[in-house]
């Protein structure tokens, strides 16, 4: 797999000669869809975009189009947008004429550091997200930082989230880490090394799961109400706090783990569905004959391998533990909320974040892998 960094706008050379179809959600269309396909001398097809557009229809209206513009296998497709987007590109790429060449620009920092990486595509359906997938690789996945430059708050907190929990699995320097270039070269370099072990997620690609057992329930808890980096947020705490007290993690990175939190830029509501909650944890993809499973770590940056499942069952009676600890953290950090959280350009590089505003960029020149 390889990732590139640099301007879209110097991307044709990587891109070849052949016939190019820029895929690209409606949101950014004009700040970037249009001037990327003028710039690569591409035909352009605008699509929905977000959680709401990576459906079985918005796939259909897009496999329609590239049969009506009569695009066939020789022709590369290249999907923009954020996770949702690439997602679905990805999906129709790999099932369109049996498989059509694709890259992939992701447009949030969650599809740079995360959703874009790995070659897992996933459309949803009404009963459940990602239910319909495969894996497939793009030709190459292009970063341009420049892209990120319109996104809102929530979306670098979205990012951030993933980032920290990929620091407490498996590299400890990204754990509370501030978002720079440094930190998300290094963020796609710890997912890319984690995908690479293991490309079909069979065993060691399940510490990617860590906190979001807990936070995917809690997602569902609040009808969406809370974000998903703050779910995988709360998440990743959760289970540090589960990792401790079953004895895995000691007590003293525990300690640590919860101290750094204080600093996330927490945004939770207050109420939350009990119901609702214990419904999606029961049907956790990872649960297993004995129960719920979770994913837990054994040191800061280091999740905890289980003779090579990194999962692990948890009696009913922790469980219930867990759940005590989750709803008196859950009320602390949403009265702590209403009163004013840390705040995100705390987290941020300053200077790097207001160059992207203005200073051109590289073309791609950097090969990652
Ligand atoms: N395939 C994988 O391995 C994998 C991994 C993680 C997440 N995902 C998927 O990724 C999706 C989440 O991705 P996401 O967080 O990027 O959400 P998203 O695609 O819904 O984008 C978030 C929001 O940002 C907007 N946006 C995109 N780029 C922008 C830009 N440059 N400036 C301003 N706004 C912009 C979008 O229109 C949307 O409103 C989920 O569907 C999730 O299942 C996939």
């Amino acid at each position: 797999m390889k990732v590139l960094f640099g301007n879209v706008a110097h991307a044709a050379p990587l891109c070849g000669e052949e016939r190019k179809v820029v895929i690209v959600e409606k949101e950014i269309h004009l700040l970037y869809g249009k001037p990327l396909a003028d710039a690569i001398r591409s035909e352009l097809i605008v699509i929905e975009g977000k959680e709401a557009g990576k459906s079985g229809e918005e796939a259909f209206f897009l496999i329609s189009t590239l049969v009506q513009r009569g695009v066939t296998r020789d022709c590369l497709l290249i999907g923009m947008g954020g996770g949702a987007t690439t997602d679905l590109v990805a999906f129709v790429s790999s099932i369109y004429l049996r498989g059509v060449p694709f890259v992939l620009i992701p447009t949030t920092l969650l599809g740079c550091v995360d959703a874009a990486i790995g070659g897992k595509t996933a459309i949803n359906l009404p009963s459940g997200k990602n239910l319909v997938g495969s894996f497939a690789h793009p030709q190459s996945i292009l970063i341009d930082f420049g892209l990120l430059r319109s996104l809102p708050e929530k979306e670098w907190v979205n990012g951030l989230a993933e980032m920290w929990k990929l620091g407490l699995v498996s590299d400890r320097s990204l754990w509370g880490c501030s978002i720079s270039e440094a930190s998300i070269k290094k963020a796609i370099e710890g997912k890319l090394r984690v995908v690479e072990q293991d490309p079909e997620e069979r065993g060691p690609r399940r510490i990617l799961n860590f906190g979001h057992t807990v936070g995917h329930a809690l997602e569902s808890a609040t009808f969406y109400s809370l974000s998903h980096g703050q779910a995988v947020a709360f998440g990743c705490l959760a289970e540090s706090y589960l990792s401790a007290r079953l004895g895995r993690l000691p007590l003293e990175q525990w300690e640590e783990i919860e101290s750094v939190y204080r600093q996330f830029p927490w945004n939770i509501p207050q109420k939350y569905n009990r119901e609702v909650f214990l419904q999606s944890i029961r049907c956790d993809k990872k649960k297993g004959k004995e129960g719920i499973r979770f994913t837990l770590i054994d040191q800061i940056g280091h999740a905890a391998p289980f003779e090579g499942d990194y999962c692990h069952a948890v009696s009913p009676f922790d469980f219930q533990e867990l759940l005590y600890w989750i709803e008196n953290t859950w009320r602390q950090i949403s009265s702590e909320t209403s009163l004013g959280s840390p705040l995100l350009e705390n987290l941020m590089e300053k200077e790097w974040v207001s160059s992207l505003m203005d200073v051109p960029q590289d073309s791609f020149s950097k090969k990652r892998r």
